[in-house]
C-alpha cells in the first residue's frame, strides 16, 4: 500500500518533469528548488504551474485560448509572488505571461522588479542577461524614443553576461542603427558574426553598413 502510494507519487514527478522538458521550459529558471520553508514551498508550486500555462499558452495556436492560458499563468505568477516578492523568477515568469497577453507596459514593471536589487540576487549571472535581453526586446517593439536607448544600456550588460549571443549583439547593432551610431552598429554585428558565423541579418548588415571591411572579412 505504502509502496503503491510511493510510485503514484513517483510516477506523477516523472510525468510533470517529462511535461517540463518536452515544453521547454527555460531551463534555467527551475534549478534553483530550494525550499527554505513552507510558504517558499507552496511559492515554488505557484510557479512551476504558471510555467507550465505559459508553456501551452505559447504552444497555442488559437489566439484568444493562448491569451486566457497567459492570463492563468499570470495570476499563479502573482500567488507565488505574494508568497515569496524576492523570487526574480516568478517576476520573470510574471512578465512573459503579460508580454504574450500585449501587456508591455506592466510587463516592463514586472521585469524591473526583478532586475532590482532586492530581488536579482536570487539571478544567476546568466539569467540576469535573459531577463535584460527580454526586457530590451520588449522596451524595443513598444518604440518609443527614450525606451530605445534604456534598450541599448540593457543590451550592452546583457551580451556582458550572456558571452557569445549572436542574438543579443545583433538587436543590439539594430539599436545603434536607429540611433545611427554606425561605429557602435558594426562593432555589434561584429560580435555576432563572432558568436554565429552564419547569422544573415549580422552580414547583410555589415555589407550595407560597412561595405568594404565586410568584404575583406571573407
Ligand atoms: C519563509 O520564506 C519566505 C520566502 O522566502 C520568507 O519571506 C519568510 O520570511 C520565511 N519564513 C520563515 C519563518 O522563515
Ligand atoms: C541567445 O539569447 C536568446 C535570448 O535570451 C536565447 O533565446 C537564445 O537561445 C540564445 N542563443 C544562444 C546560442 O545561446
Ligand atoms: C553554418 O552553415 C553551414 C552551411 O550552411 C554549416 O555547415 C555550419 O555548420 C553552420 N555553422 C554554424 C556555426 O551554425
Amino acid at each position: 500500500m505504502v509502496i503503491d502510494l510511493v510510485m503514484q507519487a513517483g510516477l506523477i514527478l516523472v510525468t510533470i518533469f517529462m511535461f517540463l522538458w518536452m515544453q521547454k521550459i527555460p531551463q534555467n529558471l527551475f534549478t534553483k528548488f530550494r525550499y527554505r520553508n513552507r510558504s517558499s514551498y507552496a511559492a515554488k508550486r505557484h510557479f512551476i504551474i504558471g510555467a507550465q500555462l505559459l508553456a501551452k499558452s505559447r504552444s497555442t495556436k488559437d489566439r484568444p485560448s493562448a491569451i486566457k492560458l497567459a492570463r492563468s499563468a499570470a495570476e499563479e505568477a502573482d500567488k507565488s509572488i505574494s508568497l515569496d516578492p524576492k523570487d526574480a523568477a516568478s517576476h520573470i515568469l510574471k512578465a512573459l505571461a503579460l508580454d504574450v497577453q500585449g501587456f508591455s507596459t506592466s510587463a516592463l514593471e514586472a521585469l524591473d522588479v526583478a532586475l532590482s536589487p532586492l530581488t536579482s540576487k536570487s539571478l544567476s549571472g546568466g539569467e540576469r542577461g535573459d531577463a535584460l535581453f527580454k526586457r530590451a526586446e520588449i522596451k524595443i517593439k513598444s518604440s518609443k524614443r527614450g525606451l530605445v536607448d534604456s534598450a541599448v544600456d540593457d543590451l550592452v550588460e546583457s551580451v556582458k553576461l550572456k558571452g557569445d549571443n549572436a542574438t543579443a549583439f545583433r538587436l543590439l547593432g539594430e539599436c545603434y542603427e536607429k540611433k545611427e551610431l554606425k561605429e557602435e552598429a558594426v562593432d555589434a554585428y561584429a560580435g555576432a558574426l563572432r558568436a554565429d558565423p552564419n547569422c544573415t541579418a549580422a552580414r547583410d548588415a555589415m555589407n550595407r553598413l560597412s561595405p568594404n571591411s565586410a568584404k575583406s572579412d571573407k
